[in-house]
């Protein structure tokens, strides 16, 4: 396995939101864990930014963009409809070989390009797969909404599977799943730009600067409820799928929704947060790309160790699960923007425990 990510060079801060939006950091800290988030340049196409990431995965693999035979990509995000960015992207890395398609599970769809990349490597289809999850969420987002606006950030990474030059980190257990029955708690609607405009200045990302078709839709209490109870549900049948104790989990990297859930899901699990990776306080909910992203940050910080148990976990618009258990091995990993984290508090220990809304906050 190899592991690449990009990001956009800009950070927003909550502040910077605050000079446009009726909301303030100290709301967005508090309910979320986020203090920043990176946002596209407006001449950053998604088709790039997913590039770099598997440039980066190919690095860190160790291969020659000839060596994949199979390319797929998952975005919430997409420039276009089709063709898809996996084709584009197969052509931009001149990697021919293969099948190149593009799957939407949302904030799941790292986990289900994985999921479905060993599968295809296991049936016999193909040997080594890349499997890239970028978005650019500051696109699909309603910047006059201080509902959604304030959570979301833009980032990619990538998996190469079955690498043959390095084994890395393995698949153990796996786990996917959808209930289409609550799609309704977070979709995408029409945009309706407002009706009177604000007089206060906007940078060139939000909505009311570009033309705008749909927007994200969220209803924030129902996504809270689902993600904390499926994340707890999706350890315990990883653990139970592998004859292991839930204890023997080393690391959890879930997806980066907000900090609140983690913690919540944490504490359901009896976990101490310190063995949850988060870096939503400086990425924001990167959709999916927040687990690559996550994992390469957590290996970074020497929080991977050889021979331990990894467990990815994600969730998302569906409504969609994932979760893919890895035994540790070294594993390239290629970022090409550690930004800060060598300030990051989880480096130095002093990972500080969110607060946890109480029962009846979440149920209300
Ligand atoms: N700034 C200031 N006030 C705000 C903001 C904001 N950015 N957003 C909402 N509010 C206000 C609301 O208008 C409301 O005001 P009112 O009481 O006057 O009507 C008040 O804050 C409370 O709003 P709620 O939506 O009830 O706030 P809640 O405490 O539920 O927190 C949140 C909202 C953070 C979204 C919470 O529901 C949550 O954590 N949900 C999980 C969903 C999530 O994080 N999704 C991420 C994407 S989905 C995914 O990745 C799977």
């Amino acid at each position: 396995m190899g592991i690449g990510t990009s990001l956009p060079a800009t950070r927003v801060s909550n502040s910077e939101i605050e000079s446009f939006l009726d909301t303030s950091d100290e709301w967005i800290q508090s309910r979320t864990g986020i203090r920043e988030r990176r946002v596209a340049e407006p001449e950053l196409t998604l088709l790039e930014l997913a590039a770099r990431a598997a440039r980066s995965a190919l690095q860190a693999a160790d291969l020659e963009p000839s060596a994949i035979d199979a390319v797929i990509c998952s975005s919430s995000s997409p420039d276009a409809t089709f063709p898809s960015l996996a084709c584009r992207l197969q052509a931009e890395l001149g990697c021919p070989n293969g099948p190149a398609f593009d799957l939407q599970a949302a904030c799941s769809g790292a986990l289900y390009g994985m999921a479905l990349a060993q599968s295809m490597i296991q049936g016999g289809l193909c040997r080594t797969v890349l499997v890239v999850a970028a978005e650019i969420f500051s696109r699909v987002l309603d910047w006059n909404d201080r509902s959604t606006a304030v959570l979301f950030g833009d980032g990619a990474g990538a998996f190469v599977i079955g690498s043959p030059n390095q084994e890395g980190a393995q698949i153990v257990a796996l786990d996917l799943g959808a209930d289409g029955g609550g799609a309704w708690a977070l979709d995408t609607i029409r945009y309706a730009p407002p009706k009177e405009p604000s007089v206060r200045a906007r940078p060139e990302y939000t909505s009311s600067a570009r033309a705008l078709d749909r927007v994200v839709h969220m209803d924030g209490r129902e996504v809270f409820r689902f993600s904390t109870k499926i994340l707890e549900q999706i350890v315990l049948r990883l653990a139970g799928a592998a004859r292991i104790q839930v204890d023997e989990i080393a690391l959890v990297v879930p997806h980066q929704a907000n900090s609140r859930i983690l913690a919540t899901a944490a504490g359901r699990l009896g976990f101490p947060f310190e063995r949850f990776s988060c870096n939503v306080d400086r990425l924001g909910n990167t959709s999916s790309a927040s687990i690559p992203l996550a994992l390469a940050e957590a290996d970074h910080q020497g929080r991977c160790h050889t021979g331990e148990l990894v467990c990815l976990v994600a969730f998302g618009a569906g409504l969609t699960w994932g979760g893919v258990l890895l035994r540790w091995q070294p594993t390239g990993v290629v970022m090409d923007d550690p930004g800060d984290l060598e300030k990051s508090n989880q480096h130095s220990g002093e990972t500080e425990e969110p607060s946890v809304p109480g029962r009846e906050e979440i149920s209300r």
